[in-house]
């Protein structure tokens, strides 16, 4: 699967994952940090990348990003994962720990569906197969967003992802395995961010991983929902400066 993405700036590579049902564009803001390589791909079915044939799984969204990283000769990333970027991001270090040299959870969890949550997956895709993406995307937007002058543009964001994009997800998001034990093993450094109105992931969430980790750092962000990084722009953007920085990964 050959992936739409943007390759903005030049420094140490970072490969942003976005979340669900996102795209690409909800790292716009993050382009600024400097000295960074900032690589932005829309997963299979999201943004410009169309959706893949047969049935999405965490390890196909990871295998196309490192298809990507190889085909742009980046032997290892910093790997940013937002939310189901979050899953991506710990898959991709399960099945090819070699490629990170470090990683970013924001408004993630390392925890597997409950079968409630699990149920629930399977009537959203349901829902969206019978009656489009309409009525997912309007039940998630308060919990995207708190402050109103972001709505329209995650709104846009969102409605730029496919059926078959967002049932995809939604299946391998309900299939997707615990990742407690990849962050137990982890060997770079990594950078935890969280807010404190987000209502989707939390912040024990965020220091239940931090507990995992050996050496992680935690940021909790004030007055944000679950895109702390589109509301809290300059907040997000410092911390990950300051920890490329005191990691030595800059
Ligand atoms: C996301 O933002 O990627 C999703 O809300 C994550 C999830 O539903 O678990």
């Amino acid at each position: 699967m050959r992936l739409a993405f943007h390759d903005d700036g030049s420094g140490t590579p970072i490969l942003w994952i976005h979340g669900y049902p996102l795209s690409s564009a909800v790292f716009a803001r993050q382009t600024e940090i400097p000295g960074v390589r900032h690589i932005r791909p829309d997963l299979a079915g999201f943004g410009t990348t169309p959706p893949s044939s047969g049935s999405m799984t965490m390890r196909r969204y990871a295998h196309d990003l490192v298809d990507l990283l190889d085909d742009l000769g980046i032997e290892r990333a910093v790997v940013a994962g937002l939310s189901m970027g979050g899953y991506v991001a710990m898959q991709l270090l399960r099945d090819s720990p070699d490629r990170a040299a470090g990683l970013i959870l924001l408004s993630t969890r390392e925890t597997a569906d409950s079968d409630e949550a699990r149920q629930a997956r399977y009537k959203s895709a349901d829902d969206v197969a019978a009656h489009g993406i309409g009525s997912v995307v309007e039940s998630m937007l308060p919990k995207m967003v708190v402050h109103e002058e972001y709505r329209d543009e995650v709104r846009r964001i969102m409605e730029s992802s496919s059926p078959a994009g967002m049932i995809g997800a939604l299946r391998a998001m309900a299939a997707r395995p615990d990742s407690a034990d990849v962050l137990r093993k982890l060997n770079v450094p990594a950078l935890i961010v969280a807010s404190d109105r987000d209502t989707i992931t939390t912040v024990a969430d965020a220091q239940r991983m931090q507990g995992l980790l050996d050496r992680a750092e935690v940021v909790i962000v004030k007055g944000a929902a679950h895109l702390a990084n589109v509301e809290c722009a300059k907040e997000v953007n410092d911390a990950v400066a300051s920890f490329l920085r005191e990691a030595s990964i800059a």
